[in-house]
């Protein structure tokens, strides 16, 4: 049995005092929401601060990895840096960094693979554009990211990671995909990952993420091969966030 997995992705928003006010109301929104793992993932100046409000129930993590170990690499940060400072989890791969950053497949497998050596969990984001869907190539697509994982890491790569399965149409855009459709992704994720590496598949987390509200999760989080949700837009606003994470409790 796979326990349930919410992770709440605030993007490029916030400022201190919006920060401490979510991170202080998520904590009493989420008293007595269990069993259900959760996560929050600030943008990087703001971890601590968020961690010093939210208390020890919710974990940390960072929204992407540098490529790179520490040293002469202005800007960046690396994987070492968010695990001293008590992140669990590292998001790499999301579809903004791929479309806006150019992070191709082979980078995100780089970065997975950072996180997995500086003992955090990876959290790697796949998806397909509406053309790619329309032209009915979303298995391709899905299927060569999670390729180019396996050829970086080898075929143990999600003994401890998360996958987020975030159809690039649904993000931000208030249409998520309906569970339905959701769930034959999530089970072909399962499917290439068990192809390589059975026992991680059948532990593997898959997480929904676009477009995810605290009224439509329960019906997403019913679904066989849906293990939580990667949340945007509504996990700033903690009554909203705490529904959600209650529904994966359900
Ligand atoms: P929304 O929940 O705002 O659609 O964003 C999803 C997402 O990109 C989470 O990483």
């Amino acid at each position: 049995m796979r326990q349930s997995l919410v992770m709440g992705n605030w993007k490029m928003n916030g400022r201190r005092a919006g920060v401490q006010a979510l991170a202080a109301g998520l904590k009493s929104a989420l008293v007595g929401v269990s069993p259900v793992e959760i996560a929050v993932c600030p943008p990087y100046p703001f971890l601590l601060l968020a961690a010093a409000d939210i208390g020890p129930g919710v974990a940390l993590g960072g929204q992407n990895v540098s490529l790179y170990n520490d040293g002469a690499y202005t800007g960046e940060v690396s994987a070492e840096m968010l695990q001293d400072l008590g992140c669990r989890f590292a998001i790499v791969g999301h579809s903004e960094r791929r479309a806006l950053f150019g992070e191709t497949d082979e980078i995100v497998a780089k970065k997975f693979a950072r996180a997995r050596a500086a003992g955090l969990v990876p959290v790697l984001c796949v998806g397909e554009t509406l053309s790619e869907r329309d032209a009915g190539r979303t298995e391709a697509v899905v299927g060569a990211q999670i390729a180019a994982v396996f050829a970086e890491c080898g075929s143990g790569a999600f003994a401890q990671a998360v996958i987020a399965y975030e159809p690039v149409w649904a993000i931000g855009t208030g249409r998520a995909a309906s569970p339905g459709e959701a769930q034959t992704v999530h089970a072909f994720i399962r499917a290439t990952v068990a192809a390589q590496d059975r026992s991680a598949a059948e532990a593997l987390r898959i997480l929904y993420g676009g477009s995810v509200k605290a009224q439509n999760a329960r019906e997403l989080f019913a679904q066989n091969d849906i293990d939580g949700g990667l949340i945007g837009g509504a996990s700033l606003d903690a009554t909203e966030f705490a529904g959600i994470c209650r529904a994966a409790a359900a």
